[in-house]
């Protein structure tokens, strides 16, 4: 969700109001991912990255992400979305973990979409704490080496029983990964837009759906899979 500070600053406002118009965004990316039917959002909120930001873009964040659980719950609820969280949680201040864990416990027996929010979220440090979960499972006697494969990999990422994505959308033209998925995005389509993500709503993502509806996925493949 990248643009947030550009597009305050083309404003001449404060970062934080980047992020607090990008809120606006999530809001409605939600609530219409949900209605086309979309089964996983996942959401790369916060990475392991931004700690390193001032300290006070970093609470305003952390404010941000408070204030967007309890005020969406009830519509999340209603909507029939799941949550989710990807990352090292345990490092976000406790009153956000305190809330998270609440509405992730709310939402639990909801069947539609699952959002995934990415959290304190690296990818790197994901595949470090795969690698030391399998570590303690062949230490402990319960795997293998000869066994460890990609299915043991990803079911010990943070994603374990979420599907691979299938379109990653990158806002404000940037052409990068910036640590995101690593694992998971092997075979995702990518979508990059010049539009910030404050001003990314229905319109621009009916547009990259649209061009992903366009593409031909073939996996490394001659043919492509038949859709099922
Ligand atoms: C990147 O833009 C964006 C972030 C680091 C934060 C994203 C957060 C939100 C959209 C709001 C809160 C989220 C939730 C889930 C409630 P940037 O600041 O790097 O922008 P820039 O590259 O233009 O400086």
């Amino acid at each position: 969700m990248d643009g947030n500070g550009r597009w305050a600053k083309q404003r001449g406002l404060p970062r934080a109001e980047g992020h607090r118009i990008g809120m606006e965004s999530v809001r409605a990316m939600v609530r219409s991912c949900s209605e086309l039917g979309v089964e996983y959002l996942t959401l790369y909120a916060f990475s392991s990255e931004n700690w390193k930001r001032p300290r006070t873009e970093v609470a305003a964040l952390m404010y941000l992400l408070e204030f967007f659980l309890k005020q969406e719950i009830p519509e999340l609820n209603s909507n029939n979305v799941r949550l989710a969280v990807i990352g090292r949680t345990h490092d976000l201040p406790a009153s956000a973990q305190k809330q998270l864990n609440k509405s992730i416990e709310t939402l639990s027996k909801n069947t539609g979409m699952t959002l995934v929010l990415a959290l304190s979220y690296g990818g790197r440090a994901e595949i470090v704490d795969a690698m030391r979960g399998i570590a303690r499972e062949v230490k402990a006697g319960h795997l293998e080496i000869a066994d460890i494969d990609e299915v043991v990999i990803a079911r010990n990422l943070y994603t374990g029983s979420i599907p691979d994505p299938d379109l990653l959308i990158r806002t404000s033209g940037e052409m990068r990964i910036s640590n995101f998925l690593l694992w998971q995005i092997s075979y995702a389509e990518m979508y990059v837009t010049e539009v910030l993500w404050p001003d990314f709503r229905k319109p621009e993502l009916l547009k990259a759906l649209e061009d992903y509806s366009q593409r031909s996925r073939r996996f490394g493949l001659v043919n492509p899979p038949k859709a099922k």
